[in-house]
C-alpha cells in the first residue's frame, strides 16, 4: 500500500500543504527544525490517529490555530481510499471516503505503518509501558479485533480496580469480575504470543545479517508462564495465580496480574541488551525488530506496510547502512527524512522523489 497524495491544514508548523508522494522512495530533506519529522508525523497520525511522539493531540495543531486537518489518498491494490482526520480541541473526527467512523478500530486497521525514529531506543531502555504501547499499536493495525478486545479488557480492569478500592470486598463478586477479566486476558496473551513468536522467526536472521551476531531473540514476559499452554491451561493457571495474590490485591486495591503487566526483553543469546548491549547494538536490535515486522504485516494484511524512517541513516556506518538497505523492499513505500543526501546510496537516490523542506513549506523538487 502507499499514499499518493497528502493534504495538510494547520498541522504543527505547516499551514497548508499539498504533496504528491511516490509509490517507492520519498526523501524529505532539510535543515534541523524545518518540519521533516512533523511531515512524517502527519502521515503517522493519519494512519494511527495518534502521534508517535506526543500524547497530547492539541500539540499537533498549529500554534494559535483552532483545528487541523490531515487528508491522504491511500492506494491498496487498485483501490483508492480517502482518509481524513480533523482535530479540534480534544475532538477528533475520523473519516473514510467522507464517512465518519464512529469506532477507531474500523479506521486504524486501514493504513499500515512501520516507523523508525531515534527515540525508538526507548523500546529497549524505557519502561514496560513503552513496550506494551508498541505491542498494542502494532497489533491494532494487524487485527482490528485486538483493539476491541483490548478495550474490553481495559474497561473490565478499571471496573475491577474500582471495586478493589471499596472497604468491603464481596469475594464472590470479585471472582465474577476476575473470570470476565481472565477470558479477555487469555485472548490478549495468545495474540501477543503469536506476534512475538512470528517476530522471533524473522529477526534472528535479520540481526545476524546486519551485525554478524547470532541468537538474537525477544522474550515475552507475562505474569504467569503461558508458553506452550492451551487456553484452558492458561485459564487454570491464571485462576490459581489470582487466588494466590487475592489478599495482596485487596491490600493494594489493584489488579496485580494480567496482560496490563506484560513486558518483553531483547536478548543476544543469554545477554539482555538492555543491560549489556552497546548503543549501536540496541539501535540495530530495534531496526531488526521493525524490519521483522514488514513480513508479518505482509502476511496478515496481504500488502506491504508504509515505512517511515526518521533520521535513521545518519546514525549508521556505511556498511550497516547498506546491509539495512538490502532489507528495504522495493515494494514498500518508504518516506525518509535526512539533513543531507551524502549518506544515502546513489542507487536509492536515482529512484527517489526528493522533497526539500524549509520552515513548514516545500521548496522545490531537486533533481
Ligand atoms: N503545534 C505547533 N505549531 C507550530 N509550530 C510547531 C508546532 N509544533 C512544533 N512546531 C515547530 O516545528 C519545528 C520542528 O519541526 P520538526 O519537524 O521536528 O523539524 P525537523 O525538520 O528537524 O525534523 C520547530 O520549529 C517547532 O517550533
Ligand atoms: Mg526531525
Amino acid at each position: 500500500m502507499y499514499i499518493s497524495e497528502l493534504k495538510i491544514l494547520n498541522f504543527r508548523n505547516y499551514e497548508i500543504l499539498k504533496l504528491r508522494l511516490k509509490k517507492n522512495i520519498n526523501i524529505l530533506i532539510g535543515d534541523n527544525g524545518q518540519g521533516k519529522t512533523n511531515l512524517l508525523e502527519s502521515i503517522y497520525v493519519l494512519g494511527l490517529t495518534k502521534s508517535h511522539r506526543s500524547f497530547i493531540d492539541n500539540n499537533l495543531i498549529k500554534k494559535n490555530e483552532k483545528n487541523c486537518i490531515i487528508k491522504g489518498i491511500l492506494n491498496k491494490d487498485t483501490i483508492k481510499t480517502n482518509l481524513e482526520i480533523d482535530m479540534e480541541n480534544k475532538k477528533k473526527i475520523l473519516k473514510i471516503d467522507n464517512n465518519i467512523m464512529k469506532k477507531s478500530s474500523d479506521y486504524i486497521s486501514k493504513m499500515n505503518i512501520i516507523i523508525f525514529y531515534p527515540e525508538d531506543l526507548e523500546l529497549i531502555k524505557g519502561s514496560p509501558i513503552t513496550r506494551r504501547r508498541f505491542l498494542n499499536l502494532e497489533l491494532s493495525q494487524l487485527n482490528s479485533n485486538y483493539f476491541v478486545i483490548l478495550n474490553d479488557y481495559n474497561k473490565l480492569l478499571k471496573m475491577r480496580n474500582d471495586y478493589l478500592k471499596n472497604n468491603y470486598i464481596d469475594i464472590n463478586y470479585l471472582n465474577i469480575l476476575t473470570n470476565y477479566l481472565i477470558e479477555k486476558a487469555i485472548i490478549i496473551y495468545k495474540i501477543r504470543e503469536k506476534f512475538i513468536n512470528k517476530l522471533n522467526d524473522n529477526i534472528e536472521n535479520i540481526f545476524y545479517n546486519i551485525t554478524n551476531l547470532k541468537n538474537f531473540n525477544i522474550k515475552y514476559k507475562t505474569s504467569i508462564e503461558i508458553k506452550n499452554l492451551t487456553r484452558d491451561e492458561i485459564k487454570q493457571s491464571l485462576r490459581e495465580k489470582f487466588d494466590e495474590v487475592k489478599d495482596q490485591e485487596i491490600k493494594f486495591k489493584n489488579t496485580l496480574i494480567g496482560p496490563h503487566r506484560d513486558d518483553f526483553e531483547f536478548y543476544v543469546g543469554d545477554l539482555n541488551l538492555k543491560n549489556y548491549g552497546s548503543q549501536g547494538q540496541q539501535r540495530l536490535a530495534i531496526i531488526s525488530l521493525k524490519l521483522g515486522e514488514i513480513d508479518i504485516f505482509k502476511k496478515y494484511v496481504g500488502t506491504n506496510p508504509i515505512l517511515l524512517l526518521d533520521d535513521v541513516f545518519s546514525e549508521l556506518d556505511e556498511n550497516k547502512k547498506n546491509n539495512l538497505l538490502k532489507y528495504i523492499n522495493k515494494d514498500n513505500q518508504v518516506i525518509i527524512t535526512t539533513t543531507d543526501l551524502n549518506n544515502i546510496d546513489k542507487k536509492i537516490l536515482n529512484n527517489a522523489k526528493i522533497i526539500k523542506i524549509k520552515n513548514g513549506k516545500i521548496l522545490k523538487k531537486e533533481m
